[in-house]
C-alpha cells in the first residue's frame, strides 16, 4: 500500500489538461472538460486530428519529441492519455514535471498481454489459460498443454483483432506462427465464450471507485460492432463484471477511466481477457444514458475533482459507425428521435475506421429478458 498523501486541490476551472494523442476519445474527453471549464492541450503526431479540433491547444510532434515534450509539460496543469501505446518513455520524460493521471504503471501493465495476464491473475481476475511463446518449439510445447483450438497473439500492439491466429488444425501453426513471429507471442486457450462482457470503472484521485453497468459487446470483422447496456446477464455475472473491474482500477492505483473486456462462459462465471486504462468504446453509451458519462468521470478524476454518479437512466444500443457504411448511415441516424449522434471529424471514411457511433436510449428494462431490441 502506498501512504496516504495529502490530497491536492482539484484543478480550478480554466485549468488546462494535457491530453497525448488526438483520436475519437481525447476528442469526446476534451468535450467533456470543456463542459467543466477546463482547457485542452492535445499533443500527437498527426495533423488535423478529432481532439485536435475540439481543443484549445495542440502540439504536433512525435511522441519521442523531447523538446516538445517538456514545452508541453510547461504549458499544462495535468496530463492524460487517450490510448495505451503511448510509449512510456514519453510518460517518464514528463512525470516529475507534471502530474501524470493515469501514471506509467498503468500504461505499463496494459502494454503487454503477459504483464497484464499475471496482473489480471494478481487482481483476483480469473483468465484463460496462457503460455508465452519466443519459438515454434514453444509454441509446439504450449499446445501440448493448452491444446486446440487456441489463440496466438503477438504480446504488443495489437487491436481489432490484428496480430492475432486462432489455431484450430495442427496445420495452422505454422504459417501462424511464420507471420506473427518474430515478435514475441502469446498463446491463449480459446475460450468458447457465451458473450463478450466488458466493466467501465473510474477511480478518483482519493481513490473512491465507481463502476457502470456490465455491457455486452458484439464484434464485426473484429471491430465493436454493437454494445447493450445492461448486458442480459444473471445478476451474480453483472455483479461480479463490477466487481472485476473495480479490482483492477484499485489494483492499478489508477486515476481516471479503466475498462476490462471479459468472456463469459456458459456456466455463468467470466474470465478476464484485455485491459483498457483510458475510456473504452463500450462505453460510449454512458454519455447518454448516464448521468455522469465515462468522459466526464475521467475529466473529473485527472482534474482531482469528486467523480460523478454512474447511475443509468436508460437502457442503451451502442452502434459504431464504421468506414464507408458508418457514413451512409450518419443521416438517418442524426434524424432519429431516440438516438443521440456522435462524429468524430476524421477527414476520410477508409473501411475499418471509426468515424461516430449512435446511442440508441430506451426505457428503462426494455433490454430485460429474452427480447432482442430492434436493430437499428
Ligand atoms: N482466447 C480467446 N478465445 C476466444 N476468442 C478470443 C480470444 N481472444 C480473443 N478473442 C476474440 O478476438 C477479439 C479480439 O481479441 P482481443 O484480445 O480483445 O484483442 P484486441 O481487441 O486488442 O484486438 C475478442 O474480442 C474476441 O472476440
Ligand atoms: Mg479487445
Amino acid at each position: 500500500m502506498t501512504p496516504p498523501e495529502p490530497m491536492p486541490a482539484p484543478l480550478a476551472p480554466g485549468s488546462t489538461i494535457g491530453i497525448l494523442g488526438g483520436g475519437q476519445l481525447g476528442r469526446m474527453s476534451a468535450l467533456a472538460a470543456a463542459r467543466l471549464g477546463y482547457r485542452c492541450h492535445v499533443f500527437a503526431p498527426d495533423a488535423d486530428s478529432p481532439g485536435m479540433q475540439v481543443s484549445a491547444a495542440h502540439t504536433l510532434a512525435e511522441y519521442d519529441d523531447l523538446e516538445a515534450l517538456a514545452r508541453f509539460a510547461e504549458s499544462v496543469d495535468v496530463v492524460t492519455f487517450e490510448f495505451e501505446n503511448v510509449p512510456v518513455a514519453t510518460l517518464r520524460a514528463l512525470e516529475g514535471r507534471v502530474p501524470c493521471r493515469p501514471g506509467n504503471k498503468a500504461l505499463s501493465v496494459c502494454q503487454d498481454r503477459i504483464t497484464e495476464k499475471r496482473f489480471l491473475a494478481a487482481a483476483g481476475v480469473p483468465v484463460a489459460p496462457w503460455r508465452e511463446v519466443n519459438s515454434e518449439s514453444e509454441l509446439r510445447d504450449a499446445i501440448a498443454e493448452i491444446g486446440l483450438p487456441a489463440v496466438l497473439k503477438t504480446t504488443r500492439l495489437g487491436y481489432d483483432g490484428r496480430g492475432q491466429a486462432v489455431l484450430r488444425r495442427p496445420e495452422d501453426v505454422a504459417p501462424a506462427f511464420a507471420r506473427l513471429s518474430p515478435k514475441p507471442l502469446i498463446l491463449e486457450a480459446f475460450v468458447p465464450f457465451s458473450a463478450e462482457i466488458s466493466g467501465i470503472a473510474a477511480r478518483g484521485l482519493d481513490g473512491t471507485v465507481a463502476t457502470y453497468d456490465a455491457i455486452e459487446n458484439q464484434h464485426r470483422n473484429h471491430i465493436l460492432a454493437l454494445s447493450f447496456a445492461p448486458a442480459r446477464l444473471p445478476p451474480a455475472a453483472a455483479e461480479a463484471a463490477r466487481a472485476h473491474v473495480a479490482q483492477v482500477a484499485a489494483a492499478l492505483e489508477l486515476v481516471g477511466v479503466v475498462a476490462l473486456e471479459m468472456f463469459l462462459l456458459p456456466d455463468g462465471s467470466l474470465l478476464g481477457n484485455e485491459i483498457a486504462p483510458r475510456p473504452h468504446n463500450s462505453g460510449h453509451w454512458t454519455m447518454d444514458a448516464c448521468l455522469c458519462g465515462q468522459f466526464e468521470q475521467h475529466i473529473r478524476a485527472v482534474a482531482g475533482l469528486p467523480l460523478g454518479s454512474p447511475a443509468r437512466h436508460a437502457d442503451a444500443v451502442m452502434r459504431n459507425l464504421v468506414g464507408p457504411e458508418g457514413l451512409a448511415a450518419w443521416p438517418a441516424l442524426v434524424a432519429r428521435a431516440d438516438v443521440v449522434a456522435h462524429w468524430y471529424g476524421k477527414a476520410e471514411a477508409r473501411t475499418g475506421r471509426k468515424l461516430g457511433h449512435a446511442n440508441r436510449l430506451l426505457p428503462m428494462n426494455a433490454l430485460a429478458g429474452d427480447a432482442q431490441p430492434e436493430a437499428f
